[in-house]
């Protein structure tokens, strides 16, 4: 076993992906080999995440797992993400195997970690950011972080806590990263952050609208997409950027959470059912072909059978062409334990089971009215299922699985005209 291996084992969202891409490609420049086998690794990253569920007891019986393995084995184990920073040296007390936790601000620090400091949960104002030497896993694609933390609080959300306070990166570092990408190749960008859209250069003040058609009109990008927009957050830059980049995708994103304002007032969204409806309504007039996406949460303390209805109708409403549903989860901490007791459980899971049926038929329309059509499709790969087929995503996101000329280069945009719609997806044949 060579004494410099890693392996890395991610949960969660899309910035713990990307936190894993910037930890592994920190350890290669410093000559380790990241390895798929835990056993052949001398040293175990768990990229961990708290947002819903047992998130805590999951991560301790992994580490019961890795117990054994540091037994036979010449090991270190370290607890990264937002498991650790929420417990920080709780894991350390009640997993004494484990040699070290870091939190999600210590990402750029992980020189002190492997020098011995065991518990790195802080959030330094030197917020290091080495993406040249990001390991990211995409032939195709980048992802670019421009803004961490969250300064919204809402009552449920566990985030705030473990990504703690926004900090925007500077405009030019961010061009300078699409650049880069694009310079290695890749084709299509996207931006993250907790709230992308409240976005501001800490130096010119400018806004995401503003970032988005920078990185818009950098050569070379065919795809811009962002994750995870904040409702009270879009204004009109926003907007026109998108409308007037053609290579912006025609995706948004959009968490709701509940369709009764009595519900968000008391999540602390900032926003109200009618300020979210004509926040849709402006979008939509301005991009008709947008595809909405959204998260809803079931069950928040005191959510009644008519808060639920409105959640329904709000669904309807709008026509979300994807949705995400989860039953809420108490997290240790946030304000809304002292709203109260969540819903009985049978009731959360009825919700659940009624938000995806009210959803199945919007989201069939919607996948059902591109049949026929030539629609341009960025080729990003065999697919996954059946690797004889290509797969990639139209302009407003939709995952197509296609026949075609494999010897086409990844990265190119190819019109496919669809035939028929699966569950989730879409099915056609190469015409370019
Ligand atoms: N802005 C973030 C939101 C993070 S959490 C983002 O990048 O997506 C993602 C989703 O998880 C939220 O929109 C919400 O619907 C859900 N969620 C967050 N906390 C939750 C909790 N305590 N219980 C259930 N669902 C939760
Ligand atoms: Fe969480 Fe609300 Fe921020 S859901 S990530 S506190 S916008």
């Amino acid at each position: 076993m060579s004494d410099q291996t890693f392996f890395i084992e991610t949960w969660g969202c899309q910035m713990n992906d990307l936190d894993t891409q910037r930890l592994s490609g920190n350890l290669k420049l410093r000559g380790w080999t990241r390895v798929d086998d835990e056993s052949e690794a001398s040293l175990i990253l768990l990229n961990t995440c708290s947002i819903r569920d047992k998130a805590e007891q999951k991560v301790f019986s992994r580490l019961g797992e890795l117990r054994e393995l540091k037994s036979r084995n010449d090991v270190r184990i370290g607890v990264a993400g937002c498991v650790a920073q929420q417990e920080g040296d709780r894991i350390l007390k009640r997993a004494p195997w484990v040699d070290f936790v870091m939190g999600p601000g210590n990402v750029g620090h992980l020189d002190e970690v492997l020098e011995g400091k065991r518990v790195a949960t802080d959030f330094p104002e030197d917020r290091r950011y080495d993406y040249l030497t990001m390991d990211r896993p995409s032939a195709t694609k980048a992802q670019v972080t421009i803004i961490e933390g969250c300064n919204k609080n809402c009552t449920f959300c566990i985030v705030p806590t473990t990504r703690g306070r926004e900090v925007s990166r500077p405009f030019d570092d961010v061009v300078a990263e699409v650049r880069a990408a694009i310079d290695s190749g890749r084709v299509e960008i996207e931006l993250l952050g907790q709230t992308v859209n409240a976005y501001r250069c800490p130096i010119t003040g400018r806004d995401f609208g503003a970032l988005l058609s920078a990185v818009a009109e950098v050569p070379g990008v065919l795809r811009l997409r962002f994750m995870t927009s904040h409702p009270a957050e879009v204004n009109d830059s926003m907007i026109a950027a998108m409308r007037d980049h053609r290579n912006i995708s025609r995706y948004l994103h959009l968490p709701v959470q509940s369709g009764s304002s009595r519900v968000l007032r008391r999540m602390k969204r900032l926003y109200s059912r009618e300020k979210y409806l004509e926040v849709m309504a402006r979008i939509r007039e301005a991009i008709p072909e947008i595809h909405f996406s959204t998260d809803i949460i079931v069950g928040f303390p005191g959510e009644t059978e008519e808060d639920f209805q409105e959640t329904i109708s709000l669904i309807e409403e709008v026509g979300y062409g994807s949705l995400f549903a989860f039953k809420y989860s108490p997290r240790p901490g946030t304000p809304s334990l002292k709203i109260g007791e969540p819903v009985d459980d049978a009731i959360a899971s009825d919700r659940l089971t009624r938000i995806f049926e009210a959803h199945e038929r919007i989201k069939r329309e919607r996948l059902d009215s591109y049949r026929g059509k030539v629609l341009p499709v960025l080729y990003d790969g065999p697919s996954r299922n059946d690797p004889s087929m290509m797969t990639g995503r139209t302009d407003d996101n939709w995952v197509v699985n296609f026949s075609g000329d494999p010897a086409i280069p990844l990265g190119s945009l190819i019109g496919v005209r669809i035939d028929h719609a699966q569950h989730h997806t879409l099915r056609g044949e190469a015409v370019t």
